[in-house]
This record gives structure tokens, C-alpha cells and sequence, in this order.
């Protein structure tokens, strides 16, 4: 398998063949995504709520991020990594945020960063941009405000807040972002989007995209804590640990595991020395 480029990944988008990507935090999953084929893998700050227990991304720090993108590339070589910039990590200023991005790449080997917001954070993509580095940029709702969009709820529903994100859109485009990937608005919005830019727009909860992303322990049915709207299940993996460590927890108590097949055997003759 190749690693796919950005001019693969506008290729495929002119070519009307969508990307699939996820996330993921760790060296078995990304292992497994490389080899079932996915197009792209996304170190979300999401690992605050999936690996670490947070309530949302905003805790979450630039060396946790960037120990997660190490374990991921090192599973994954052949695959097109994303970066996500955490909380904190792009709103102090451009230089810092320069930084930031470029440890990314110097440390764990990233193919792009991607952070959230449109209009306002502009200035921060053209810098990184123009740093020769690849940002996919990320509108609508945006977890790391949650605060401010009260909560995480989907965004652009009336016509106003609708033009805002298209707005946004523009802005992230214009800035030099390579793509980028629209989060919890309406397919009427997306769809407006794609149609006035000519890069790739990937969707979460966001309808028909030229890709999709999805959370992997969402889709895997393992994340436990609540499950938004344009998540969809394919498996039941929690179901699957419940009867591992029941079936584990009961077998040791019962005296059945370890069994025989399972230790070391002395080498011939020794045990009967170790007797004498
Ligand atoms: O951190 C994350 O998982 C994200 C999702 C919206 C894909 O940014
Ligand atoms: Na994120």
C-alpha cells in the first residue's frame, strides 16, 4: 500500500471516489486500519473522551497528542496522518501555533495538522501554510468551543448561521487549507460548501461528502458514554470485552486457566534434580 498525497486525495475528490478515514489513538487499531485499507487516519483530539475520560477535547495537551501521532505512525507508515491541533495549541498566538505545527511534524512524522474554526483562526492557517505545511481545516460545530456554541449541538440550522459557516468555509479555503472537513451542519450547507470550493470536504454528521470521517471507537460500538446523532454502529465491541473479562474472570476463579498447555515445561531430567 502507498501513502496516499494531497494530489491523490484532490484526485479521488475530482473523481467523485470518496475518502474514508477515522480516528485512531493506538498502535493495535491503526495497525488494523492500515490494513483494512483506510484512506486516512485522524489523531483526534477526541482521545480526551475516548482514551483519557474527559468531558470534552479542551483539556487535552500538545504532548498527549503528539505520543498518540507517534504510536499511530509507527503502526500505520503507509498511511496519510492528521494531526489534530488540541486545545491551546493554535489561540495564544501565530508563532506559537507555528511551533506547535511543526513539532507535529518533526516528532511524529504527521502528513497535515488539522484545526477547528474559520474566519477567526484564517490568519493562523496561512501562516502554518505558508510554514510548507499542509492544514485541513474544520468548521461548524467545533468541539474545542463547545462552550461557546453552547454545548455540542449541530450548527448552521437557520439561514444566518448557515451563511456564517459557508463564510468560514471561504475563509479556511482562501487561507490555504488543502481540505477541509465540515462537523454537525445540515447536508443543504454542506452541499453549498462543496459546490463553491473546488479542495476536498470531508463530513462528520454533515451528510454526502467527498469523505467521511467517524470516530473509531464509536463505530467499533465501544465509547459507552453517549452516542451523537451521525454515529453509526458497526459492531459491538463493548459487547465482545463484557464476555472476554466475564469469561476470563470466571475461568482463573474456577481454576480452569492456566492450563496445561499454557506453562513451561523443565527442561527433561531437572525437575527430578531440582526433587532430590
Ligand atoms: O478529534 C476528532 O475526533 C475530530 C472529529 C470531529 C473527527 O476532530
Ligand atoms: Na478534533
Amino acid at each position: 500500500k502507498k501513502k496516499l498525497t494531497r494530489f491523490d486525495l484532490q484526485t479521488m475528490k475530482d473523481e467523485g471516489r470518496r475518502a474514508v478515514w477515522m480516528t485512531a489513538y493506538d498502535y493495535v487499531t491503526a495497525q488494523l486500519a492500515e490494513e483494512a485499507g483506510m484512506d486516512m487516519l485522524l489523531v483526534g483530539d477526541s482521545l480526551g473522551m475516548a482514551v483519557y475520560g474527559y468531558s470534552g477535547t479542551v483539556p487535552v495537551t500538545m504532548d498527549q497528542c503528539i505520543y498518540h501521532c507517534e504510536a499511530v505512525r509507527r503502526a500505520a507508515p503507509n498511511t496519510f496522518i492528521i494531526g489534530d491541533m488540541p486545545f491551546g495549541a493554535y489561540q495564544v498566538g501565530i508563532e506559537d501555533a507555528c511551533r506547535n505545527a511543526v513539532r507535529f511534524h518533526k516528532q511524529a512524522a504527521v502528513d497535515c495538522v488539522k484545526l477547528e474554526g474559520g474566519v477567526r483562526v484564517a490568519p493562523v492557517i496561512k501562516a502554518i501554510s505558508d510554514g510548507g505545511m499542509l492544514v485541513m481545516g474544520h468548521i461548524g460545530l467545533t468541539p474545542q468551543s463547545s462552550g461557546a456554541q453552547g454545548g455540542f449541538r449541530a450548527q448552521g440550522r437557520t439561514a444566518d448561521s448557515a451563511q456564517a459557516i459557508i463564510d468560514d468555509a471561504h475563509a479556511v479555503y482562501e487561507a490555504g487549507a488543502f481540505s477541509m472537513l465540515v462537523e454537525g451542519v445540515p447536508p443543504e450547507v454542506t452541499k453549498i460548501i462543496r459546490d463553491e470550493l473546488p479542495i476536498p470536504i470531508y463530513g462528520i454528521g454533515a451528510g454526502d461528502c467527498d469523505g467521511q470521517v467517524m470516530i473509531c471507537s464509536d463505530i467499533l460500538g465501544l465509547f459507552q458514554a453517549f452516542t451523537p446523532k451521525f454515529v453509526k454502529r458497526y459492531g459491538d465491541v463493548a459487547g465482545e470485552y463484557r464476555k472476554v473479562f466475564a469469561a476470563y474472570i470466571d475461568e482463573v476463579r474456577q481454576g480452569i486457566f492456566p492450563g496445561d498447555e499454557h506453562v513451561y515445561k523443565m527442561v527433561e531430567g531437572e525437575a527430578a534434580k531440582l526433587a532430590a
